[in-house]
């Protein structure tokens, strides 16, 4: 690998976690900054991983984080970013912003190598503030691009340990005796974490990959109420999926943005009008997309994150 020092925005998180194994596996240093040093702690077993507190929004502090760093990828998004037109101020600030303020930093410090991980239909036109900002990050990395050497990484749902998606469900059906929900019909291509993450891994490995956008999936396309009862299956917990009119789905989504962490937002259900499904190939690098019920029963009854790193580090 010619990356041996990696600077990971966003790292301390779900993708950031299997992102983090991998680059280990093959010799890598990564510097993960984190808002709260003690919240990611089970990072903090991994040997080659270095936690530091810092403000990933100062424009100085991360041209200090970029020093001696070989490469930089930006995993750091947010699913509520507060409501507005073209989006809210929270999606400005991550997805357009951070970015941005990201390849400047590169640009800045001599890194020429950078990879961003956006979204399935990421467009400034999109149906949703979270896909329209996306999009506008996309835009500000191009705007950049003749000074870098960027790839770009547009998943769709990402499932896996740790995940916030499959997991939701999984614990929702716990308690549940029935599941009404929100955007049933809408269909989704999840893709699984650790594929998303071994494609970042060889991207860097290819320097054609460099300049490139890829668009990734899993091998098949579910709709929404049918990933719920695969979760049921795979839990044992068989509940009844009843799908939401679209009126009632946006009522009981703008009652949930009261919550501090909310399931489901209007601006959820306003991503769901696309299909998150990809046009090409789901996979680049003729990688072969790892299915869903090949690995869903074995996490979803319980194998945590950062297990390996756990069980290396004898805790
Ligand atoms: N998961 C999916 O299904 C999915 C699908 C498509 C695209 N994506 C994209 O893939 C990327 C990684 O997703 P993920 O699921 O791994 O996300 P995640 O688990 O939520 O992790 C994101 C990390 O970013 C940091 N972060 C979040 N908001 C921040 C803020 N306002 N300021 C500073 N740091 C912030 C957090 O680190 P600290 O708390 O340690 O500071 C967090 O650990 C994101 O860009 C996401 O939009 C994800």
């Amino acid at each position: 690998m010619a990356y041996r020092n990696i600077l990971i925005l966003g790292g301390t998180g779900f993708l950031g976690a299997a992102l983090t194994n991998q680059l280990h596996s093959r010799g890598c240093r990564v510097t993960l900054p984190t808002r709260r040093r003690r919240s990611a702690m089970a990072l903090a077993v991994c040997p080659t991983a270095e936690l530091v507190e810092a403000d990933i929004f100062s424009p100085d502090t991360l041209v200090r984080l970029l020093e001696g760093q070989d490469a930089a990828i930006n995993l750091v998004g947010v699913l509520h970013g507060g409501n507005a037109q073209p989006y809210g101020a929270g999606f400005a600030r991550a997805h357009v912003e951070l970015p941005a303020k990201l390849a400047d930093a590169c640009i800045q410090a001599g890194v020429r190598r950078l990879l961003h991980v956006s979204a399935l239909h990421a467009d400034a036109k999109g149906p949703s503030q979270y896909l329209r900002s996306k999009g506008d990050g996309e835009a500000a990395l191009k705007a950049r691009a003749d000074r870098l050497d960027i790839s770009v990484f547009r998943p769709s749902v990402i499932f896996g340990p740790g995940d916030s998606f499959l997991n939701l469900f999984a614990d929702l059906l716990k308690t549940a005796p029935f599941v009404p929900l929100a955007g049933a019909h809408a269909r989704f291509q999840p893709v699984y974490v650790g594929d998303v993450a071994r494609v970042m891994m060889e991207s860097l490995s290819r320097s054609q990959s460099m300049g490139q956008s890829y668009d990734l999936g899993g091998p098949a396309v579910y709709e929404l109420q049918e990933l719920v009862r695969l979760a049921g299956k795979a839990t044992g917990r068989f509940r009844p999926v009843f799908p939401l009119p679209d009126g009632l789905a946006r009522i009981m989504a703008a009652f949930m943005e009261f919550l501090p962490n909310p399931p489901m937002t209007r601006d959820n259900l306003d991503s769901m009008k696309l299909d998150s499904v990809c046009a090409g190939s789901p996979l680049p690098f003729g990688m072969a997309p790892t299915p869903l019920e090949a690995v869903l029963p074995a996490w979803l009854h319980g194998t945590a994150p950062y297990d390996t790193f756990r069980t290396r580090a004898r805790r």
